[in-house]
């Protein structure tokens, strides 16, 4: 089985090369992650040739363009690469599955972003969508062009997934880690806003939940077009940054945490709009994919100790 893995060097896309299971459907599994000077996802053609090169099995679509508030001043470039890449992906896989008559199957990971927010309970994975922002726009452009090139073909699969973080990459966890040190030194407060509510995600076990949708869906399991899947509980920013404080202190990876002060987001004005209220609902994935949740601040401090046990090995 071959799956060609777009966003290999970004947070999950690391976490997905070293959860890479050896088999796939009992077939020997052979991952290809090209990098962005092998295949620039902006370009359409160059993602279309790489399919069509290549025909793999599955696209597991975890490259994407995720700076949510350059966006809003690069609407153009967010398209391309989270509407334009993964339409010429599907279409090229949609052109092998014709041309070869097998499966060729697409899992498009995306965001809790495409929801306005104002539902005030946990968002099933069939509510209705309404993005907020050019990034929540262009991701929730970029599922619909998926599911309708490969949804009739049972080959098109959404995984949406929420404030996404990990040891490597840019994420709110590693910022707050160095915001916490340094204002800890300075003595300064940490604002940070604490109305809007979501569910922080650890990348190895939503790394997880994606090969297992690879796995059923390869033995011939059918599961839904869309899956939610984050971590379990839920969190402010204001909350997460509060549990990386404690925790990072608990696994000695801070030596003090900064008093952190919970504000409005009005008081803290971004380029990009963002949903007050994104929690997905993820039980159907749950029982589907037979994984269990961890609870969120069960992942995070998980992911402190890693860090403190690899600075502090020699
Ligand atoms: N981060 C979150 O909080 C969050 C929340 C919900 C959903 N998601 C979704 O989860 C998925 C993974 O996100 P992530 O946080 O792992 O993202 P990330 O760390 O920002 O990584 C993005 C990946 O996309 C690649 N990429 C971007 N532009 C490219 C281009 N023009 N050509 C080729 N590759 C390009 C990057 O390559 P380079 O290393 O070359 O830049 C990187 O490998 C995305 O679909 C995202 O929308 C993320």
């Amino acid at each position: 089985m071959k799956v060609l893995l777009t966003g290999g060097s970004g947070q999950l896309g690391q976490a997905l090369l070293a959860a890479a299971p050896s088999q796939l459907g009992g077939q020997p599994l052979q991952v290809w992650a090209p990098t962005r000077a092998q295949v620039d996802l902006s370009d359409p053609l160059a993602c279309r040739t790489a399919v069509l090169e290549s025909k793999p099995d599955w696209v597991l679509n975890a490259g994407a363009y995720t700076a949510v508030d350059r966006a809003e001043q690069e609407p153009q470039l967010a398209a391309a690469i989270n509407q334009e890449a993964p339409a010429s992906m599907a279409e090229a896989l949609e052109t092998i599955q014709s041309q070869t008559g097998r499966p060729a199957r697409m899992l498009q990971i995306s965001t809790d972003f495409v929801f306005s927010g104002d539902r005030g309970s946990p968002y099933p994975p069939d509510a209705p969508i309404q993005p907020l922002s050019v990034y929540g726009a262009t991701k929730a452009a970029g599922e619909r062009a998926v599911m309708e090139c490969l949804g009739a073909h049972g080959c098109a699969h959404i995984l949406r997934t929420s404030w996404v973080y990990g040891p490597v990459g840019h994420n709110f966890c590693r910022t707050m880690l160095r915001l916490h040190r340094d204002r800890a030194m300075r003595g300064e407060p940490l604002a940070v806003v604490a109305d809007q509510v979501g569910c922080p995600t650890h990348t190895p076990g939503l790394a997880e939940a994606c090969w297992r949708v690879l796995e059923l869906q390869t033995r011939g399991e059918v599961l839904p077009l869309i899956l939610h899947w984050s971590d379990e509980g839920a969190a402010s920013w204001y909350d997460f940054a509060v549990a990386i404080g404690e925790l990072g202190v608990a696994t000695s990876l801070l030596e003090c945490a900064a008093s952190v002060v919970p504000i409005t987001t009005s008081s803290y004005p971004t380029a990009a709009r963002r949903p007050p209220y994104s929690l997905l609902d993820c039980e159907g994935a749950r029982q589907l994919l037979g994984l269990a949740r961890e609870h969120w601040r069960v992942a995070l401090g998980r992911m402190l100790e890693g860090l403190e046990r690899n600075r502090s090995e020699p």
